[in-house]
């Protein structure tokens, strides 16, 4: 059978692979040692921002053998395309009052760190117990505001980047490694 024109468009776009499932998959090993460790049995609540960070959170929970619970925000900073608004909107809030957890926000990517910086204080302000940001990705040289995240698993260039997550226009986040995304083709 002959390929969708769909299908050929997807996959002309998916360029090389930056990270692979396996180094994704050790690095989140190492990440949940050191959480488990860090809050030594102490009641940790992890926050996915939503979407991009379903699948990190996903790994990353199971990598941790400690009592903890998980919890969902939506925030949008990006509107379409790869280019980034500026401005974040909270679409979906927590269920719940953290002043009884350590929380720690879990995040897929920190570009230009407008996103995070605007969620850490926001959920700062409710006092949780503490308060620490692991991000899968980190592209440091694209950093406009200042914000530094607790861990960080890879630093990575400037390119744009999908899988794992991450997507284009809501598309290539069940890659299940991390690739470059091919802008011009
Ligand atoms: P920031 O506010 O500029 O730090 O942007 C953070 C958000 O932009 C992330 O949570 C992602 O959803 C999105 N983003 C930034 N860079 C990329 C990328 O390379 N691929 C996909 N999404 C990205
Ligand atoms: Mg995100």
């Amino acid at each position: 059978m002959e390929k969708h024109a769909n299908q050929i468009e997807y996959e002309k776009r998916i360029g090389r692979v930056l990270i692979t499932e396996q180094e994704i998959k050790e690095e989140i090993k190492k990440a949940g040692e050191k959480i488990s460790a860090l809050y030594d049995g102490r009641p940790i609540l992890l926050v996915a921002i939503l979407k991009g960070s379903f699948v990190f959170m996903a790994d990353l929970s199971r990598a941790i053998n400690a009592p903890c619970e998980v919890a969902f925000m939506c925030a949008q900073s990006y509107f379409s395309g790869t280019e980034s608004s500026g401005k974040v909107n909270i679409v979906m809030d927590l269920d719940r009052d953290v002043s009884k957890y350590h929380v720690v926000i879990v995040e897929d990517i920190v570009d230009t760190g407008r996103t995070l910086k605007y969620l850490h204080k926001l959920i700062g302000d409710r006092n949780p117990l503490s308060l620490h940001v692991v991000t899968l990705l980190d592209k440091k040289e694209r950093r406009v505001v200042d914000f530094t995240p607790d861990i960080s698993l890879f630093e990575i260039p400037d390119y744009f980047v999908i899988g794992y997550g991450l997507d284009c226009d809501e598309k290539y986040r069940n890659l299940p490694y991390i690739a470059e995304y091919k802008v011009n083709i």
